[in-house]
């Protein structure tokens, strides 16, 4: 029998109030990968390569989230060629030396207890420009500049160089390199790797009916749209280990007239999910039309990992505006999304995870050298 404070009505609220487990920070398994909880750090370009080699801001970068404990940390878009890049400093997977500097960030991301992921990107005609502090403009040949790459021969802005129309040969070295990507990413030790098909890059562009004009079989109906980002699905999954997660970020509305819509990205996503090789669909938007206008509010893309989810009965990833513990857990426990994926919140604030956990109530470790802060 207690003796706490007979009568005080305390035994009868322990009774009542069950241990804290949020879904936040409850593992999630896809195939042979477990992450510790539900949030994931986001890909974010930090354009501070060189030679498409990652450095010590990378490691830090992506180290840091691991410490302050996300569950999945993603590198940013990591492209499959130096013509597939957005700037000259993005960075880059074609070859061994890329393999082992990303190797190290891989293991020691896991070494803290996350996952290591990494998303696998080609940039199309949104490629070539200089950094997003350096004005985004188009690099000329001259200055080291390239041509870009697009279903289309149509410039994403009227000022810059138009992209050269992708032959079937091109299709095919690409969906190679993306191949090859994906086997040196095995090599390096990333457990899950997403594929970047959103915000108007070459395969978002290929999706598209209005960067995809072509008369062949990768453009016209959806199917044929679609085409291109099944063939690479193919391939990336054949050297892609069975036991790894494979994800797909689509851009599920274009937020522009005639651009590609929700019904759209639901049609995608079933065709994706029909290859049997894709585990997750992560819901982003916007990115492919220069006249998009959109409106942010805090969880404003929630409703296409929602609809996505229930349409299609595939795994979602939640991402944009999601920057408090209660709306993240909100989203998990109404069955809205699988993940919780944090750009900019998890930028500004590497241990927001641990905060997070202490929030709802979940037991979550600190890491040692660490531990006394968890107090403060
Ligand atoms: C600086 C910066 C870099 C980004 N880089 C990428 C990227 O490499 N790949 C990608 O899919 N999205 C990228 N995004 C989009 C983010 O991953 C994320 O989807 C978006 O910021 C919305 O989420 P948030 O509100 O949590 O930041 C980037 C966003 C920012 C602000």
């Amino acid at each position: 029998m207690s003796t706490a404070n007979p009568g005080s009505g305390e035994d009868a609220r322990r009774i009542a109030r069950p241990a804290p487990d949020p879904f936040l920070f409850r593992p999630i398994s896809l195939r042979g990968v477990t992450a510790r909880n539900r949030i994931m750090l986001s890909p974010l370009c930090e354009y501070s390569a060189e030679e498409g080699m990652p450095n010590d801001w990378h490691l830090v970068h992506l180290g840091a989230r691991a410490v302050g404990g996300a569950g999945i940390v993603c590198v940013e878009a990591t492209h499959v060629s130096p013509e597939g890049r957005i700037t000259p400093h993005c960075l880059g997977l074609w070859n061994a030396a890329q393999r082992d500097a990303l190797a190290r960030i891989a293991a020691f991301v896991a070494k803290q207890g996350a996952v290591p992921a990494i998303q696998l990107a080609h940039a199309g005609r949104k490629g070539s420009v200089t950094r997003p502090w350096e004005g985004t403009r188009p690099i000329p040949p001259e200055a080291g500049g390239w041509q870009t790459l697009a279903p289309s021969a149509l410039p994403f802005l009227p000022h810059h160089p138009p992209p050269r129309a992708m032959t079937r040969a091109d299709i095919a070295e690409v969906t190679g390199q993306f191949a090859r990507s994906a086997a040196l990413a095995r090599e390096a030790g990333f457990a899950i790797l997403e594929l970047h098909a959103a915000h108007g890059y070459l395969l978002h562009s290929f999706l598209s009916p209005l960067s995809n004009r072509r008369e062949d079989e990768y453009g016209g109906s959806l199917q044929n749209r679609a085409r291109f980002l099944l063939e690479v699905v193919a391939a990336v999954r054949a050297e892609w280990p069975a036991e790894r997660p494979l994800f797909v970020r689509l851009s599920c509305t274009e937020w522009v007239e005639g651009g590609l819509t929700l019904s759209d990205a639901i049609e995608i996503a079933r065709l994706l999910q029909a290859t049997g090789g894709v585990d997750v669909i992560d819901c982003s938007s916007g990115g492919g039309d220069a006249r998009q206008r959109i409106r942010p509010f805090p969880g404003y893309q929630v409703p296409f990992a929602e609809a996505i989810r229930r349409e299609v009965g595939i795994a979602t990833a939640a991402v944009g505006l999601i920057t408090t513990p209660e709306m993240a857990e909100e989203i998990l426990a109404n069955g809205r999304a699988d993940l919780i994926v944090m750009g900019r919140k998890l930028m500004a604030d590497p241990h927001w995870p641990l905060k997070a956990a202490r929030a709802l109530h979940a037991e979550v470790a600190w890491p040692v050298q660490y531990e006394r802060a968890s107090l403060t």
